[in-house]
């Protein structure tokens, strides 16, 4: 029989619905609060900021959610996104596991963010929306929205982290050719932004702080709504169409994952690709370890706190039990920015309370250093972040190889790195620095978390 690869499956095998798992969890999550009553959300308080169906979404207890059909339309540009066994990383590793990447840097944008970004854009074209305003990192997020807008004839507004803005200018260029318009965040449109460069005109800004600036404008005009790229239970939703296809294109091996693994900065790649296969674990199937693998430099599930906090800097969106660094907690300026966020999912710090997944966290060197061992051996060239992910795939390959054990390792391979050269050629020159966090800093942002009585 010969070695098969490449796992692909037809357009036909596109999932018809999104997984929730909200389900199957075996406990609730915690209530979202308002940022001022701290009373629980209810769907009245979203609608300035979300669409209708977005907030049923993010409520809904329904297994099964329907991708309606215009968005699967536009998910056949590039899905279902290919499995690959990464034969060439094993033999360089001389190692018994076997390793597979589902693979969604074939995006049009290069990651896996339009899987979310394409149905925010559709349901919001559906209510009459005529604009949506968002933040981004790296850039992945605000060009996938980018994308996506143009598509359905939305105009979008992109607030850029300052720090990605000017360490990726290639990223606000594709954003400006979908036709968007990107504006370095900390920035003076806002309200917020100017508060926050009278203090430090140098500002490198955070996700924090450009989530803040751009839900003020949405708040502030009725034809414009807000979408995020990660965190909420919509987003990670809309995320499960890698996991899912991952199911099916595992079976098409003849293997099962036994260890699953994913970057995490808000969490949606992670558990776009774990959710699915936890959920059949909820309902009975075999248990699997799943990993969350995070930057040394902002390790929110590694070192955070299990406690309210803001989603964003200023304090204007609700309140969510995660993990978190601090919403005042400024994370210093490394490459993969798309990881670089105080906080993380609900769901996916809710599951790590539990003990259902693990977290690790990996130095900047370290993820390069394994970036680089991928693109030579399975030649494509990872996002910064997706680094994170190989180099936990690596280090668990290598126990394995201590260990005498083939282990099936499943990595989501979150995005190509095409526009992060710069990156690697700081990693080659060796002027890439592993960035710490000032502990007073984290410990300053820890003590200002808001007081919730229980
Ligand atoms: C390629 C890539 N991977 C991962 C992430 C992290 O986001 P999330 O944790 O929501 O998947 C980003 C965020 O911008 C990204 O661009």
């Amino acid at each position: 029989m010969t070695k098969m690869t490449r796992f692909i499956l037809d357009e036909s095998k596109i999932p018809h619905t999104w997984y929730n798992i909200a389900a199957d969890l075996p406990s609730p999550l915690a209530p979202m609060l308002h940022p001022i009553s701290k009373r629980p959300i209810e769907a009245a308080d979203l609608r300035e900021i979300f669409t209708e169906e977005i907030i049923r979404q993010e409520f809904s207890l329904e297994r099964d959610i329907e991708i309606p059909t215009p968005v699967r339309d536009v998910y056949k540009l590039w899905r279902p996104a290919p499995l690959i066994r990464a034969r060439s990383l094993e033999r360089l590793l001389d190692t018994p596991a076997h390793i597979y990447y589902k693979y969604e840097g074939v995006s049009p944008s290069g990651s896996h963010k339009p899987n979310s970004a394409v149905p925010q854009a559709w349901y919001n074209k559906n209510a009459g929306v005529r604009r949506l305003v968002t933040e981004t990192g790296a850039g992945q997020w605000g060009a996938s929205l980018a994308f996506a807008g143009q598509l359905f004839g939305l105009d979008v507004s992109v607030f850029q982290v300052r720090v990605s803005f000017d360490q990726k200018p290639y990223r606000r260029a594709l954003m400006e050719t979908y036709g968007a318009r990107c504006v370095a965040s900390p920035s003076s449109e806002t309200k917020f932004g100017r508060a926050i460069l009278e203090s430090d005109s140098n500002h490198p800004g955070s996700l924090g702080i450009a989530i803040s600036e751009a839900v003020e404008v949405a708040v502030s005009d009725k034809d414009t709504r807000y979408a995020l790229g990660s965190v909420m239970n919509h987003v990670l939703l809309h995320q499960t169409v890698i996991g899912q296809e991952a199911i099916a294109q595992m079976d098409m091996t003849g293997e099962e994952p036994d260890i699953l693994i994913g970057c995490t900065g808000g969490g949606s790649n992670f558990a776009g690709l774990i959710f699915p296969f936890l959920g059949q674990q909820l309902r009975g199937r075999r248990a699997r370890r799943y990993i969350a693998a995070e930057p040394a430099a902002c390790p929110t599930l590694t070192r955070g706190r299990y406690a309210y906090d803001f989603g964003d800097t200023a304090g204007i969106t609700p309140l969510v039990k995660m993990h978190t660094l601090g919403s005042s907690f400024t994370p210093p300026g490394l490459h993969a920015g798309g990881l670089r966020y105080h906080g993380m999912a609900p769901m996916v710090s809710h599951l790590y309370e539990m003990g259902l997944i693990e977290a690790k966290s990996y130095t900047q060197n370290e993820c390069f250093a394994a970036g680089q061992i991928f693109a030579c051996s399975e030649g494509i060239l990872p996002a910064p972040e997706s680094n994170h992910a190989i180099a936990c795939a690596i280090s668990e390959a290598q126990r394995c190889k201590q260990e005498g054990r083939s282990d099936v390792i499943l990595l989501c391979l979150s995005g190509h790195g095409h526009f992060d050269m710069s990156a690697y050629q700081s990693y080659a020159a060796g002027k890439l620095t592993d960035q710490s966090y000032v502990g007073s800093d984290l410990e300053k942002a820890l003590s200002g978390l808001p007081f919730i009585a229980s």
